[in-house]
């Protein structure tokens, strides 16, 4: 598919942030929707909620699930690597939002249906907004980050989306991120959610903090709960074409294609921003970590999640 100017358009399904959609309130100052009491993008509708739950998988699906900014796009490189999905006949990588591994809530359904098996997906969704189908044991690779890192990670990334028009402050920020009025809505809600289902067969629990200490143990992990044989050689060689300065400097896998639709104009951002473990210092207060602090133990405590917040 090409526009007028001869370049590729991504298969816009009425999915992608359009200009105007959602709306700012006195308490959220950024464009956004509410769906059953969550914050969610601008785009984002009851329907569109309905029609992903509803969603037909099949038993040789894979999803990537994933706050944002927790180390999704890293994961689904990694994929790509071990996996080489391939795209449906006829569409190729720039016109889908993930390509071979498509971001779910931004390509229409009808569109994955075409996606070849095994399909490898990505997703933000809270476990109660998914497809669950008990007769089909699809897999879960669940990436979780320490929230401070996610924080300062998210903040950037909402200053540059275009179409919530929203530049404020990090003192904004993290007041709405402390409240869970950010796009998915509470950091501690989605991951709890995610965490009772830590024992099921079908699931595993990474965390971005290990991923950095030893990539090629996870990757060799992660063929595995896909059930793809890989020699020692093949995993060293997936460590390497996914480490954090292989992503950067690769325009497949830095999000640069994605600036013109997605980003302000303009915006000198880089989606691989920084990429490791302990940036938090560089924007908590001593008061904000405080009552982050109270915020965790009160959220996360004797559930069992615990995180590293120092590289
Ligand atoms: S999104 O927009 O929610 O899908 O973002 P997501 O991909 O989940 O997270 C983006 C952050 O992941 C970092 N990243 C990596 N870190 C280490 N190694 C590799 N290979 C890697 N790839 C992506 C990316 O830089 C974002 O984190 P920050 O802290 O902003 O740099």
């Amino acid at each position: 598919m090409t526009d007028k100017t001869g370049s590729k358009t991504l298969i816009n399904t009425g999915s992608l942030p359009e200009a105007g959609l959602g709306k700012k309130t006195e308490e959220i100052k950024f464009r956004h929707s509410h769906v059953n009491g969550i914050v969610f993008l601008p785009y984002m509708t009851e329907q569109r909620i309905h029609d992903l739950t509803n969603f037909q998988t099949r038993s040789e699906d894979v999803f990537i699930v994933s706050y944002p900014k927790s180390g999704t796009t890293w994961l689904a490189q990694i994929l790509r690597e071990i996996a080489k999905p391939t795209m449906p006949e006829g569409m190729d990588e720039q016109q889908v939002i993930g390509g071979t591994v498509p971001f779910f809530e931004s390509v229409h359904p009808t569109v994955l249906d075409t996606y070849p098996s095994p399909r490898y997906m990505c997703t933000h969704l809270p476990y109660s907004m998914m497809p669950h189908n008990s007769k089909k044991k699809l897999k879960y690779i669940f990436i979780a980050r320490n929230p401070r890192d996610v924080a300062a990670s998210f903040f950037h990334w909402m200053r540059v989306l275009d179409k919530l028009e929203w530049d404020g402050s990090w003192d904004e920020f993290i007041g709405y991120f402390l409240k869970g009025n950010v796009p998915y809505g509470s950091y501690f809600d989605h991951i709890l959610g995610w965490w009772n289902h830590q024992d099921d067969e079908n699931l595993i629990f990474l965390k971005y903090e290990d991923m950095k200490k030893d990539l090629l143990g996870h990757v060799k992990k992660i063929a595995e709960f896909i059930e793809v044989p890989i020699s020692q050689e093949e995993a060293q060689r997936v460590t390497q074409a996914c480490s954090f300065s292989s992503m950067k400097a690769d325009p497949k896998t830095n999000y640069d294609r994605y600036r013109d639709k997605i980003y302000k104009k303009d915006s000198t951002f880089s989606f691989m921003r920084k990429g490791v473990v302990g940036d938090w210092k560089n924007y908590f207060s001593d008061e904000q970590l405080a009552e982050f602090n109270k915020l965790y133990a009160s959220r996360l405590e004797g559930t069992g999640i615990d995180f590293e917040f120092i590289g």
